[in-house]
């Protein structure tokens, strides 16, 4: 597996959406060991200065004359066609690049990754490459569903998404507050990011509907969940939907498993599976919610019950709520890039060993 100096040069590309500003924050956090930073976005926010560890960086315009040369890391997080564009150019240049759009998602040359579901994948890189972050549903899903799938085998995963306008980027999430800000007042609604009144309502996710009536973010849950546990055996059917809420996308799941099992089998798996935390409060009806989830690193799972509609014990309900921002996107991209950093480094990723992961998930 290729490494990264022990201090490399990092560049944010989107550095001022959503995403990118998550990665600057999260960056800082965790103390990442980057040398120097580079941050890109598109030509309206060139010479912005952002904060960063007590000092500003210049936002860079991406454009023809922008310079990528002697870049170790690129975080990219400026939509399919910035990352199409511009993903291979990085990685030429000599640059890891990790992805957050769906540009690579079903590339084999990049690796699709879960440091929690499957860093195995990783091991493959040893030259600059373009390594893929999963869709943030894909993610947050998994992160909860596939230490049962380990144990019990998922044979077939059916999810409800509740999710938030922080996916949409930080202008969905503008519209949202200003939506609520004029329905107080009195006002008419801006509606320029979804062309529909958001406040108060629920509607499908907002990417395109295929022939078979499923939209892309639903067959993304099939499609990922495959590449990522290395099957196409499983079965996953997904609705996918946006809720009003600001930052964090909740998910109902479904599970139907290969053997018979227990609510305490699947509570202790769950109380142990890295980057979950288990929120299941009967007495006090306390499950997770978004304004929980939001601002943290992981994956609250509740709801925890048998499915009796799965006969023989083997089916399992659960509902997770997951920031998407931070797990789904900025922080799954940087969890991935800490693992290319040397072994000494203090910010080295404390996921599960790799070839355990990798030798109970295929054993399914
Ligand atoms: N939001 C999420 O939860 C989430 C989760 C998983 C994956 N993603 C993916 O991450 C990407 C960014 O999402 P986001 O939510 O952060 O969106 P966002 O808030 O709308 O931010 C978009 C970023 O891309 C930059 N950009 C736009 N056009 C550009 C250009 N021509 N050249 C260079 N930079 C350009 C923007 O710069 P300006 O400010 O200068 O316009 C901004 O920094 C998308 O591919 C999205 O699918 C998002």
């Amino acid at each position: 597996m290729m490494q990264l100096p022990h201090d490399p040069v990092v560049a944010i590309v989107g550095a001022t959406g959503a995403v990118g500003r998550e990665m600057l924050a999260i960056l800082e956090e965790r103390a990442f060991p980057a040398r120097s930073l580079r941050l890109f976005a598109s030509p309206r926010s060139a010479g912005m200065r952002i904060p960063f560890r007590g000092g500003s960086v210049v936002v860079e315009s991406l454009d023809s004359g922008a310079a990528i040369e002697g870049i170790h890391l690129a975080l990219f997080s400026a939509g399919k066609g910035i990352s199409k564009e511009w993903g291979p150019r990085f990685r030429e240049a000599g640059t890891l690049v990790v992805d957050n759009s769906s540009a690579f998602r079903a590339d084999p040359a990049c690796p699709l990754v879960v440091p929690e579901v499957n860093p195995h994948a990783l091991e493959a890189v040893r030259s600059p490459a373009i390594i893929a972050n999963p869709n943030c549903s894909t993610i947050i899903a998994l992160v909860a569903v596939t230490p049962l799938h380990r144990a019990l085998g998922v044979e077939r995963m059916v999810a409800a998404t509740y999710q938030a306008a922080s996916g949409a980027g930080a202008a969905a999430m503008a519209e949202l507050e200003s939506q609520a800000r004029a329905f107080a007042a009195g006002t008419p609604l801006d509606t320029t990011i979804f062309g529909r009144q958001y406040l108060f309502n629920v509607f499908s996710h907002n990417s395109a509907v295929g022939d078979d009536g499923s939209n892309e973010e639903e067959r993304k849950l099939l499609t990922e969940t495959r590449r990522m546990w290395e099957s196409d055996a499983v079965r996953v059917a997904a609705t996918c939907v946006r809720v009003p809420t600001l930052r964090a996308h909740a998910e109902a799941i479904h599970l139907e498993f290969a053997r018979a099992t227990s609510e305490g089998e699947i509570r202790a798996l769950l109380a142990a599976a890295p980057g979950v935390r288990v929120v299941d409060d009967r007495a006090a009806n306390r499950f997770p919610e978004p304004l929980d989830a939001a601002g943290g690193d992981d994956v609250l799972v509740g709801r925890i019950r048998m499915d009796q509609s799965v006969p023989g014990a083997r089916g399992a309900a659960l509902f997770v709520c997951g920031d998407q921002i931070r797990k789904g996107a900025a922080l799954n991209a940087i969890q991935i890039a800490e693992r290319f950093l040397p072994a000494s480094s203090p910010t080295r990723a404390s996921a599960p060993a790799t070839g355990a992961a990798h030798a109970a998930l295929t054993a399914r």
